[in-house]
């Protein structure tokens, strides 16, 4: 592999950054790293835990914290950014110059679909009845940032996940 810019993934909950990112990080030896799991280790709370206490903002915080260690660490990684990281243009920017970014993307219905027993964990999705019309929601709102800082877009819909590292990795090579 003669590309060893940092393979970082953004998009939407339930895209499929986590799945892909490790399968991705498998294929080519690398560590691959969770932005929520570096912000919960910072915290020693669970992402729910962090928004209950000190809200949305206390929670973008911690994640501006991790996106900026994640991006310095001089061993080539993939990245899995929670959805929401690219909503801080310091982050666009830092993930941007730090290496390739993909925006995995998927329509709501579909990442309803996927996210259908994993609502509990993500306090931007619990309390809200209509997932589907949420995500669609916080999609319509993001799409702009997702767009302004990736470098190429993988549809994750209509791909099974070797199709989708395909894609990924192939851009990657060249
Ligand atoms: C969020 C997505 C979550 C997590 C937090 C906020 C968002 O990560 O960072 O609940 O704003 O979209 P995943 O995209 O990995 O679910």
């Amino acid at each position: 592999m003669s590309d060893d810019r940092h393979l970082i993934l953004i998009g939407m909950m339930g895209a499929g950054k986590t799945t892909v990112g490790a399968h991705c990080a498998t294929l080519l030896g690398r560590r691959f790293v969770d932005i929520d799991d570096l912000v919960t280790e910072f915290a020693g709370i669970t992402v729910a835990e962090i928004f209950a206490a000190d809200g949305e903002p206390g929670f973008r915080a911690l994640e501006r914290s991790a996106v900026h260690e994640a991006c310095a660490s001089s061993e080539s990684l993939v990245i899995s950014c929670g959805g929401g990281a690219v909503l801080d243009p310091a982050n666009r920017d830092s993930l941007r110059a730090a290496g390739l970014v993909v925006w995995l993307r998927a329509d709501a219905a579909v990442l309803a679909r996927r996210l259908r027993h994993e609502v509990t964990g993500r306090p931007l999705l619990a309390g809200d009845d209509d997932t589907a019309a949420r995500l669609a929601e916080l999609s319509e709102e993001r799409a702009g940032a997702y767009e302004e800082t990736a470098h190429l877009v993988v549809d994750t819909g209509d791909r099974d996940l070797d199709g989708v590292c395909s894609a990924v990795l192939e851009e990657l090579d060249r």
